[in-house]
């Protein structure tokens, strides 16, 4: 086939490859048998047995030959180890947080926040729930409530910032429970669970407004804040003229503090962090993380992770790195829009969600249609996805039933600076396969469902 002229010039990544990894394409009747033993759970499947590993952009990250290079300049005293100061040095100066508490990625911060900062019977809201993070704040005592704009909850809607916190709803919950009942105001930016998707940094300063009169703390995760700060130059007026790394520091500077899973954003395979300005709230953090992590200068990680951390915040933040990692998300994007296939509208920071509920729409949710999409994806090329609808939801606490979440997606992760264009192609082709073959998919039934974060390693069998 003749390759059309082209009516662009096209941009590259700003890096080339000097070490590469093997990885290996099975057949499809192995496929079909290691997707049954892994209960049709992309989790439970060994990664050897998968070809391109879009599961998560968590710890999955390519580093560069400077990240590596700090590794080799590993402190690993047990106190006050010199990468720790290197990494805070690198937090204050890209994220603003005056303190830093080190950990061995988000959830050990969220762990530490919640424990210190909510009471049973307080309400904790959120722009969408995060999995750990609510969970946390439910192991603490406090009831996560929704209060992102409803735009979040459709796929199909294309606004801008459906990360951005619905203020009326944050009102009306002050008023329902007092605002001595609500410990912080958890933000998220982008929103993982919305489909990565920002929230504008006018929404975050009027945010910042309502809770000033009412005396809110807000706590930002920052996981993946360096693509919300990309957003904002890209999509919110009078940002263009500014760099990510500006916008970050004006975004966090809205906030008191911030949990963090390094592994996203910061282009680490492993680390976190728990930032703040409040010393009190710093001392409270620094001695608890010593019960759970480790001592406050290394927090569950080595020397040289702090080192690979510090390194890459500050890679992070460079708009030519930022151009390319969501120019890739965007790349694939654009393929299924153009062939019709539902993804959730516009294209987020981290990954390409599958609308599984308009693909396999004839599968109830009652048949975890994005599970069963997610298997028959690994089934068709050997790409792992993942499920981020019903199962990934779990149970109301108080009444035992089924959360039924109104998306129900399939998540295409892209880790960063890992695949190459053609590994896209490949993986664009393939869930256009499945696509092609939606009304012959079956729904899938649990068989084995664990007590917490019932998605990581809960069992499946197929519907006859
Ligand atoms: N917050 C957000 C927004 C996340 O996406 C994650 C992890 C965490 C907190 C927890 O961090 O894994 O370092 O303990 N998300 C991964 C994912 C697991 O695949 O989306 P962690």
């Amino acid at each position: 086939m003749p390759y059309a002229r082209p009516t662009r010039r096209s941009w590259a990544e700003p890096w080339k490859v000097k070490m590469v990894e093997p990885i290996r394409m099975t057949t499809r009747a192995e496929r079909e048998r290691f997707i049954a033993e892994a209960g049709h759970n992309t989790f439970l499947l060994r990664s050897d047995d998968v070809y391109i590993d879009l599961l998560t952009d968590s710890g999955t990250s390519a580093m560069s030959d400077r990240q590596w290079a700090g590794m080799m300049l590993g402190d690993e005293a047990y106190a006050g180890s010199r990468n720790f100061y290197h990494l805070a040095d690198a937090i204050t100066e890209h994220y603003g947080y005056r303190y830093v508490v080190p950990t061995h990625q988000g959830r050990g911060a969220e762990n530490i926040l919640s424990r210190i900062l909510i009471k049973p019977g307080d309400h904790v809201p959120g722009n969408m729930y995060f999995t750990t993070t609510r969970l946390h704040q439910e192991l603490a005592g406090g009831t996560f409530v929704d209060v992102i704009v409803d735009e979040a909850h459709d796929p199909a809607s294309e606004h801008p910032f459906k990360g951005d916190v619905d203020l009326a709803k944050l009102e009306r919950l002050i008023e329902a429970v007092g605002a001595p009942r609500i410990p912080y105001v958890s933000v998220a930016g982008t929103v993982n669970m919305a489909g990565g998707q920002p929230q504008s940094m006018a929404n975050m300063r009027a945010l910042r407004a309502l809770c000033d009169r009412h005396g809110l703390r807000i706590i930002l995760d920052a996981t993946r804040a360096v693509e919300n700060a990309w957003f904002i130059q890209q999509r919110e007026a009078g940002y263009r003229d500014q760099t990510v790394a500006q916008i970050l520091l004006e975004y966090c500077r809205h906030t008191d503090g911030c949990t963090m899973s390094a592994k996203k954003d910061s282009l680490v395979n492993i680390g976190g962090w728990l930032a703040m300005n409040d010393e009190g709230l710093f001392e409270e953090a620094r001695n608890l993380v010593v019960v759970y992590e480790g001592l406050h200068t290394y927090g569950g990680l080595a020397g040289r992770d702090m080192e690979a951390m510090a390194q890459g915040i500050r890679e992070s933040v460079q708009d030519d790195h930022m151009r390319a990692r969501v120019g890739q998300v965007e790349y694939l994007a654009a393929h299924l829009v153009d062939w019709g296939v539902p993804i959730v509208r516009p294209v987020g920071g981290h990954a390409v969600f599958l609308d599984a509920r308009a693909i396999y729409a004839h599968l109830p949710q009652d048949a975890f249609p994005a599970q069963a999409l997610a298997a028959d994806l690994y089934v068709d090329s050997g790409v792992r996805s993942m499920e981020r609808g019903i199962v990934s939801a779990g149970r109301d606490e108080a009444t035992g039933r089924h959360r039924y979440p109104n998306l129900e997606l399939v998540r295409l992760t892209i880790p960063r600076r890992v695949y190459t264009q053609a590994h896209m192609d490949v993986v664009a082709e393939s869930v256009l396969a499945v696509f092609d073959a939606r009304e012959r998919a079956r729904g899938l039934r649990m068989v084995y469902e664990p007590r917490y974060l019932r998605f990581f390693q809960a069992r499946f069998e197929r519907e006859a």
